[in-house]
């Protein structure tokens, strides 16, 4: 509001003081053009009359003391010898002047004139120069600028009522304006903070304005995504309390099983006891997924990053996984071009390909096939596994990276899995500064490119 104020109160003060201003300079120099002329025609019948010797001249004392009077203002006629000769206010009869412009005047310099703003009065000097150009005196006229300042003052008076008039305008228009344009605003608020109560509700909307549409729907977007998030956490809930649970009561069972017989045979024992280790790998392998994500999600936990050869990298994995793709009769293939060395973190990465691997044998069929390819170009290497496995329908290409997204659903207690793995892996290569690009179509396998730069510290 203040703003509002002075944004009007500054400009017409400025242009206030400009208009006074260029009045008084205005009319100052009229004034003094005005003077001039006269005391030009003055100074030539002073001339012809020879007045500065003859300062008795009847005719011509009239004629002073009349413009004298007219002007508001005092003649001074000063002769050769810087006598004044004649004063109309009769003060310096008889005396000597010898100011400054009176002897520029004297000595040929031409007539001059003078303001003085303090004393407020306007002073013209002339020369009494006879036709041969000889200088017989000076004329010496000092006019009042009274009226000029009284004028001034009363523009001044004016100017600050208007200002006054105008501040008084634009704060009450000002005050009602604020209050109209903030109304949307306040609806906006408003329905914000209704929403904030239970989210479930509608989107909101109030178009009144461009920007309170924009508000709004930018609102309604991260409405949205904070509605997913939630539907996710509460899946992830289920899906994680369901996951950690399946291989806890199958445990229980074998265990009880044990427990509840007598004269078991040692065989028996072994074949559960391998269940039971299989079920603590399974728990193992969620756990180990659940603290991958919070590690990954940690901005803070940079990159430890060294020089590692990627080809075995990726060779460690395979070996790692070949027991379980054999056991589905998957053969796994891996295409070394050439050495690559790259500069990033081990851990990570070695983490988001293992997980791509594993998706791959997962989602695939009986005696199917998954390629991992490594290359390299200028400045960075890429690693594509493809596989001979159902495909990703493209509607869910954009979805597959969220945290514990699975594609089948109704599917997915057929095939163990959290949905974290993908989010993992695209975390690890967004913090390398890579990219990962997903190629599916249903029924036609799928390829997940990577792209890492051999050195992220330098992109
Ligand atoms: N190679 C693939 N072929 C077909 N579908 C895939 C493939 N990779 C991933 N998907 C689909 O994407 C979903 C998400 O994969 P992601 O790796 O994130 O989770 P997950 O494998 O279900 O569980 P996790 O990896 O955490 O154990 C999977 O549930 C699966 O439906
Ligand atoms: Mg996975």
């Amino acid at each position: 509001m203040i703003i509002l104020i002075l944004s009007g109160i500054i400009p017409s003060v400025i242009a206030g003081a400009i208009v006074v201003r260029s009045y008084t300079n205005r009319a100052v120099s009229l004034r003094t053009s005005n003077v001039q002329n006269q005391c030009e025609i003055l100074s030539d019948t002073l001339e012809s009359e020879d007045y500065v010797h003859h300062p008795d001249n009847n005719l011509i004392n009239n004629e002073l003391t009349f413009l004298s009077n007219i002007y508001n203002g005092r003649i001074l006629i000063v002769d050769s010898n810087y006598n004044v000769v004649r004063d109309t206010y009769d003060l310096d009869a008889g005396k000597t002047s010898v100011s400054r412009e009176v002897v520029s005047c004297m000595e040929g310099n031409g007539a001059s004139s003078l303001y003085d703003a303090d004393n407020l009065f306007i002073e013209i000097i002339m020369p009494i120069q006879r036709a041969d150009g000889n200088i017989d005196g000076v004329l010496v006229a000092s006019v009042s600028t009274n009226e000029i300042n009284q004028t001034v003052s009363l523009m001044e008076k004016q100017a600050l009522l208007i200002i006054l008039l105008i501040s008084i305008v634009v704060l009450v228009v000002g005050y009602f304006m604020a209050g109209i344009l903030m109304k949307p605003f306040r609806r906006v608020t408003k329905a914000i903070e209704d929403i904030t109560d239970g989210y479930a509700e509608n989107a909101i909307s109030v178009p009144d304005y461009t920007e309170t549409q924009q508000i709004t729907d930018a609102f309604n977007t991260m409405l949205s995504r904070v509605r997913n998030v939630d539907n996710s956490r509460n899946d992830f809930v289920s899906n994680v309390s369901h996951e950690l649970k399946t291989p806890m009561t199958s445990m229980k069972i074998l265990a009880d099983s044990l427990v509840g017989q007598e004269n078991i045979p040692v065989e028996m024992y072994q074949e559960f006891m391998a269940d039971i280790v299989h079920e603590i790998d399974r728990e193992n392998r969620i756990i180990g997924d659940l603290l991958d994500m919070v590690r990954m999600d940690r901005k803070a936990g940079g990159l430890s990053l060294a020089m590692v050869d990627v080809g075995g990298v990726l060779e460690q994995i395979i070996r790692r996984l070949t027991p379980i793709a054999d056991q589905k009769g998957i053969s796994l293939m891996l295409e070394l071009n050439t050495k690559i060395e790259a500069n990033i973190d081990e851990l990570k990465l070695e983490t988001a390909f293992q997980n791509l691997i594993e998706n791959g044998i997962k989602y695939n069929i009986e005696g199917g096939w998954v390629r991992v390819d490594l290359r390299k170009d200028k400045n960075s290497f890429l690693v594509s596994i493809s596989d001979s496995g159902p495909g990703i329908p493209e509607d869910q290409h954009d979805h597959i990276f969220e945290r514990f997204y699975r594609v089948d659903k109704s599917h997915s207690s057929a095939i163990e899995g959290t949905g974290l793995g993908l989010y993992i892996c695209q975390q690890a290569v967004l913090q390398h500064r890579g990219s990962i690009s997903i190629y599916s179509r249903v029924g036609e396998g799928t390829t997940f490119a990577v792209r890492i730069p051999l050195n992220c510290e330098e992109e």
